[in-house]
């Protein structure tokens, strides 16, 4: 199918017009389609036009749009009780932290539930501080946190993101992300000896004792920043993240996953940090947790959780009741289907067919990732990275029928991020699309 934008009938033409005319331009909107109605890996706008959706919502609907069993749950939820808020407990909240404590690595086995991937930022923060009674926290050049006050200023994948709201919360510092395709110490990548590691105790030489950073907060898998797995280096013992696990434990700091785009088998395992077996003390979550309802949650040590004492935070929604009967009911359809696994295979396979195209186009730079978090970065001749071009190819899948999305500090990334049940018909259908869109380009 080829989307011809200017032909657009008057459907679409009418409800954008309204739209530009009722909602705020703040955050845009990636295609100028106006949405209906979606199913598995498919969404359909109000012309009747269906697109493969390897975009998921941004990496929220791991289990395919509106699965039949969490439209299920949540309906049967809707019917019996809505929300109640921190007036009662209620049932279904206990259950699903019950259930967190499994899934989620090592001793972490007391769970706070909020709305959204930057207000679990912001919790995780404020708990941390808290319980440490220290002030600084460390994060990542190149980092996604969300869009608070706190998560803008942990986040600098791009300064668009931060600018026009200094002065921005304090006590924060930043160290390179271990993105080896780009190493921010020129090392190679796989055989060095994770030089860039050592940019922490420079940090901590020049800038800030280690004895007052509360947190360092880090993504398993680089989201908005670029899909970039961290450096292993040529030991390949886990590198980067077994390191920086003995550093925050010798050096008393919590060590904060922010799971929101890799968590729920997004890498082929549960959370990303499982790819190397090194657990946090904090991990955050959102997105995957409830399949497109509002829901996010940190989990961490009970005996650290205990510190953060009643009424030091809260959230009215938090745990709601029909978000919590979606994450409840997505977490066993994950279970059931056996999509931890199936993510990780069909994530090998489509990096391998990508990596065959990269051999005949010299503009796909790296095609990397873990299960289904792929990214493809694009560049020019000089190496640079190239999001015009990258650009150009998303508008070329897009008229073919395929919605993918960029990343990246340029937008030079364009990243696949399918449902984890996504069957091999639409893989391929998808990767017909990418292969045709670099021919066009190209
Ligand atoms: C790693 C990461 N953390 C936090 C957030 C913010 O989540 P939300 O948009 O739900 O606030 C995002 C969103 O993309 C993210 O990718």
């Amino acid at each position: 199918m080829v989307v011809d934008k200017v032909k657009q009938p008057n459907k679409t033409s009418e409800l954008l017009a309204r739209d530009a005319c009722y909602l705020a331009p703040t955050p845009a909107r990636c295609f100028e389609i106006v949405a209906e109605r979606a199913s598995g890996s498919y969404i359909w706008d109000v012309e009747g036009n269906r697109y493969l959706d390897f975009t998921m919502g941004i990496g929220v609907n791991n289990i395919g749009h509106c699965h039949p069993a969490v439209v299920q749950a949540t309906q049967e939820q809707i019917e019996k009780l809505i929300h109640c808020s921190c007036v009662t407990h209620h049932k279904l909240s206990i259950e699903l932290a019950e259930k967190l404590t499994q899934i989620t690595p090592g001793p972490l086995d007391s769970v706070f539930f909020n709305n959204s991937g930057g207000e679990a930022v912001d919790a995780a923060i404020k708990m941390a501080r808290y319980v440490s009674g220290r002030p600084n926290i460390v994060a990542f050049t190149g980092a996604f946190h969300g869009r608070t006050l706190l998560a803008t200023a942990l986040t600098t994948a791009k300064s668009h993101y931060r600018e026009g709201y200094e002065p921005l919360p304090s006590g924060i510092y930043s160290v390179p992300y271990p993105y080896c395709y780009r190493c921010p110490v020129n090392q190679t990548p796989g055989k060095c000896d994770l030089e860039c590691f050592g940019l922490l105790n420079k940090l901590f030489e020049q800038q800030v004792k280690p004895h007052t950073i509360a947190a360092i907060i880090m993504e398993p898998v680089l989201g908005e920043g670029g899909y970039v797995v961290p450096a292993t280096g040529y030991a390949k013992q886990d590198g980067y993240m077994r390191r920086i696990r003995e550093l925050c434990s010798e050096q008393g700091i919590l060590l904060v996953f922010d799971e929101v785009q890799s968590g729920f088998g997004r890498t082929g395992k549960w959370f990303g940090c499982d790819n190397w077996s090194v657990e946090p003390d904090v991990m955050i979550m959102a997105k995957g947790i409830a399949s497109g309802f509002p829901m996010a949650a940190i989990i961490s040590r009970k005996e650290l959780m205990d510190k953060w004492t009643i009424g030091r935070h809260g959230s009215t929604y938090g745990g709601n009741p029909v978000a919590c009967a979606a994450a409840l009911a997505s977490i066993s359809v994950i279970e059931k289907e056996g999509l931890l696994d199936r993510a990780y295979q069909v994530g090998a396979t489509v990096r391998d067919r990508l990596k065959e195209l990269a051999e005949s186009y010299l503009s796909i730079g790296e095609v990397r990732g873990l299960g289904l978090m792929i990214g493809v970065e694009i560049i020019n001749k000089m190496g640079e990275p190239d999001g015009v071009k990258a650009a150009r190819l998303i508008e070329e899948f897009f008229r073919r029928g395929l919605l993918l999305l960029d990343c990246g500090q340029k937008d030079h990334i364009f990243r696949l991020i399918p449902p984890l049940n996504v069957s091999d018909a639409e893989v391929n259908e998808a990767l017909g699309i990418i292969e045709d869109g670099f021919a066009r380009v190209a």
